[in-house]
């Protein structure tokens, strides 16, 4: 039995490298082959409209990517293997999401508020040069995973954020209009931080130090001689912390060959043969996959057409989904038989509710209580009434997001599950009244 629905997609916009593939590629091709889990992998290109405005680059990234993935083992046969924008539920499915989202909450996406900090910084208008995609880039992203109600979204640290937004976004909907999404959790991947690139940094393209997974072998080898070490000579004994060297070869290594590695460090190997050892080892995992990448990108054809069974896939989940989305939210046929004749009002249901008060102390305070009277968060004691209802109002505005950066003005917390069904109500009710 399948219990356990995974998704993640990678943005079309580059040419995968090896931080790509230990920190992403490889783990989640290994995971898609428990049988306990059901998986869905995509091509995210509309998300990379958002930062390439070339057109080309975002064809070649697509192709590159998706013969990437087939060389590495994974099995279209086994998960769903598509491209974003073949799905067109899934532009559809993000303005339901856009009309449940609350502005305030993406005015704090973190890639978003960088774009403001660095305008506001240089003295620019706080909007220049962003657009209305990278503004909306979580919900798009919501739409992705709400889509296929993902429990679970593999996704690298920067990510998290996202994911958080995804489930506000998909509580709000859930008040609205009844129980239709999963809300997923991330599952985060550590090790991406860990693979370092030429120059000794975390490899990333935007440090332009990458190494990338499928170049030709004498080209893989050139690479490898210029990564960055120490000057220490031949003979004299090298430190593994810190070496890019070492932390490479461990990613594809063994546990006892890279005690073997770490014993030729500490007897002096020169850098010169601890790289060559290094090559060998990458490319002895990577040289089978490499002659089935370029095999795949010579017939794109094939491609294409593997990502178009994927997208049936897809869409026979899409599709169905879709419509009961719109019926819910009342995008309905006229002629359905059951066209309600006046709007129907949901009848009063008890919410939760913020109480603001003051103490004996003199203090003003405010508290979170469930439509039961239970206590959800209380605050610490404010020393004017309109401190303690800022405070009160980011939390009503922001959600669960804001609580750890406002920890030292909340005294109780109640567990998040708790918090969040409470926020993301208050906040739903918020968006759609007074009607
Ligand atoms: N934003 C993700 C990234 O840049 C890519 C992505 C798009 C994604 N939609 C997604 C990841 C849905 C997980 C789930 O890494």
């Amino acid at each position: 039995m399948k219990t356990q629905r995974v998704l993640t997609g990678i943005t079309t916009s580059g040419t995968p490298h090896l931080g790509n593939y230990v920190g992403a590629i490889r783990p989640t091709v290994r995971a898609s082959r428990l049988a306990e889990v059901e998986s869905f992998y995509f091509l995210a290109d509309y998300h990379a409209l958002i930062k390439v405005g070339d057109p080309a680059r975002v064809q070649r990234s697509t192709l590159e990517i998706a013969a990437t993935w087939l060389a590495c083992g994974l099995d279209p046969e086994k998960v769903t293997f598509y491209r974003q924008s073949d799905i067109p539920e899934i532009p559809e499915l993000t303005w339901l999401l856009t009309c449940v989202t609350g502005k305030g909450m993406l005015n704090r996406a973190h890639a978003y508020k960088a774009s403001v900090d660095k305008n506001t910084a240089a003295g620019e208008d706080p909007d220049a040069g962003v657009t209305a995609g990278l503004f909306m880039y979580p919900v798009l992203m919501a739409a992705d995973i709400l889509m296929f109600n993902a429990h679970t979204v593999p996704v690298g640290r920067d990510q998290v954020q996202h994911i958080e937004m995804a489930r506000d976004i998909a509580a709000s909907y859930n008040h609205l209009y009844g129980a239709h999404f999963t809300l997923p959790e991330a599952a985060i991947e550590d090790n991406v931080a860990l693979l370092p690139g030429l120059d000794g940094r975390k490899m990333s393209k935007s440090y332009d130090n990458t190494i990338p997974l499928f170049v030709p072998r004498d080209q893989l080898r050139k690479l490898i001689m210029g990564i960055l070490t120490d000057s220490k000579a031949p003979g004299e004994p090298k430190a593994v912390a810190g070496s890019a060297v070492y932390q490479l070869f461990q990613a594809f290594a063994s546990p006892k060959e890279s005690d073997e590695f770490a014993q030729a460090f500490a007897q002096g190997i020169a850098w010169g043969d601890a790289k060559q050892r290094l090559f060998e080892r990458l490319d002895q995992e990577i040289s089978p996959l490499r002659t089935v990448y370029e095999e795949l990108i010579q017939d794109p054809a094939r491609i294409e057409q593997t990502l178009q069974q994927g997208a049936a896939k897809a869409r026979a989940i899409a599709t169905p989904f879709t419509a009961r989305l719109r019926q819910a939210v009342g995008l309905r046929s006229l002629d359905s038989g059951q066209t309600p004749v006046v709007a129907t009002k949901p009848g009063k249901v008890a919410l939760p509710s913020f109480k603001q008060y003051r103490e004996a102390d003199q203090r003003f305070y405010f508290k979170l209580v469930d439509a039961q009277g239970q206590l959800l968060l209380q605050s610490a004691g404010f020393d004017s009434p309109k401190a303690a209802a800022q405070s009160m109002a980011r939390i009503r505005q922001e959600g669960l997001a804001c609580l750890g950066e406002l920890s030292a003005e909340l005294s109780f917390q109640a567990a998040p599950e708790a918090l969040e069904g409470a926020l993301s109500q208050l906040l739903a009710t918020d968006s759609k009244s007074p009607e």
